[in-house]
């Protein structure tokens, strides 16, 4: 199988790729990523894969990679949220331009498209409220990255409706794990201890984000792509709620620090308070299971994953932390 994979050079879609490389022996993987800051050549290193560096939404680029596929799993994005609110064009370009840009590929060739997007489009829920997001709660994104999301998300729906373009589409919680970019929280708070730094969090901290491991979501969705139903959206999470409060004190915990050893700094504007995933219909109909359930585990794993690959985020350390401290963050 010719699997295509756009934002491979990322956090999750590199783990998509080692992974499929793992547990698929006859896939033939291709990687479309622009290397933009959040893309890194050495998060695909020793793989046997062809790196095409280009846009996603360079029709000229796309055309011929869609053409040699068989799958095309669609990982490419501008995925920060912070970043989407001091500048937010290159998110309507490479998610809303570059989203349609693969969809007009892959209607005239005829090829499968996963695309994935995030739970954020359904927007936030309250603290106190039972609810969980589910595939029919309405869109109502905030931010600039969501929107832009919400928007993808939309052009996939209205091309498998309008030109029978044979996609599914999944929605996934907060991802964790290794090769995930040092701007991120988990990451950021990591680095930031091990580099001798107090870690900084927004607000009071009460906000909560439901946690999953990457390996648990690329699983879901090569579930998705072998059994999963054209024109449906799946919604990939495992239960994980957490405070980020909560997160950066087990975070200062397990690299042996005092939990009360950091920062509140300024809040992000419209910040969501809380994403909760029902993925019930992606248990029952596919017979997904996360198998990283105890999320100490596997943030100890994590941990032990920066601590050991300083070489790969150590050179972008000091410009994100300087990047922050402009926004008060
Ligand atoms: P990331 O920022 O780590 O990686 C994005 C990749 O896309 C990078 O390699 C970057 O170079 C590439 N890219 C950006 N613009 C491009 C363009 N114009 N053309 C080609 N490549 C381009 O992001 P991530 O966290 O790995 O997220 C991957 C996908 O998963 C995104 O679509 C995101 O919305 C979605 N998602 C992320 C999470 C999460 O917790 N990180 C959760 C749910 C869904
Ligand atoms: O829910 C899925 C989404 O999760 C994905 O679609 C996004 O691509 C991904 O970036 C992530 O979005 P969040 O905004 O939730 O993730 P982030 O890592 O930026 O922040 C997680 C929470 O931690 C959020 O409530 C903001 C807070 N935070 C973040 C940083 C960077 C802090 O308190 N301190 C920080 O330093």
């Amino acid at each position: 199988m010719r699997v295509l994979v756009t934002g491979g050079a990322g956090f999750i879609g590199a783990n998509f790729v080692r992974q499929t490389l793992t547990e698929r022996p006859d896939a033939q993987v291709t990687v479309l990523d622009k290397l933009t800051y959040a893309g890194s050549r050495q998060s695909l290193a020793g793989l046997d894969v062809e790196l095409v560096e280009g846009d996603v939404a360079d029709r000229d680029v796309v055309d011929p990679l869609v053409a040699q596929a068989d799958v095309v799993v669609h990982f490419a994005a501008e995925s920060h949220n912070d970043n989407s609110l001091n500048d937010p064009w290159p998110f309507v370009h490479t998610n809303v331009v570059g989203t349609f840009t693969v969809l007009e590929a892959v209607r005239r060739h005829g090829t499968r498209l996963h695309h994935i997007s995030t739970d954020e489009v359904y927007g936030d829920l309250e603290l106190d409220d039972p609810a969980k997001f589910t595939a029919t709660t309405p869109y109502n994104p905030s931010s600039p990255y969501s929107s832009t999301k919400a928007g993808s998300d939309m052009l996939v729906r209205a091309w498998v409706r309008s030109f029978g373009v044979a996609a599914t589409l999944s929605n996934c919680s907060n991802n964790y794990g290794p090769y995930q970019h040092i701007e991120k929280f988990i990451p950021r708070q990591i680095t930031n201890v091990l580099d001798g730094r107090r870690p900084k969090l927004y607000g009071a901290g009460l906000n909560v984000r439901d946690w999953i491991h990457v390996a648990d979501h690329n699983a879901a969705v090569w579930d998705i792509i072998d059994r999963g139903q054209v024109g449906r959206t799946y919604l990939i999470g495992a239960d994980g709620e957490m405070s980020n409060k909560a997160v950066v004190e087990l975070v200062l915990e397990l690299l042996g620090k005092d939990p009360g050893d950091y920062d509140h700094v300024a809040d992000r504007p419209g910040h969501d308070m809380r994403y909760a995933i029902d993925s019930g219909p992606l248990r029952e109909e596919l017979g997904w299971e996360p198998r990283f359930r105890d999320f100490r585990a596997g943030l100890t794993d994590t941990i032990a994953w920066y601590r050991d690959n300083e070489a790969w985020w150590r050179p972008q350390k000091d410009a994100v932390e300087a990047k922050y401290a402009a926004t008060g963050q």
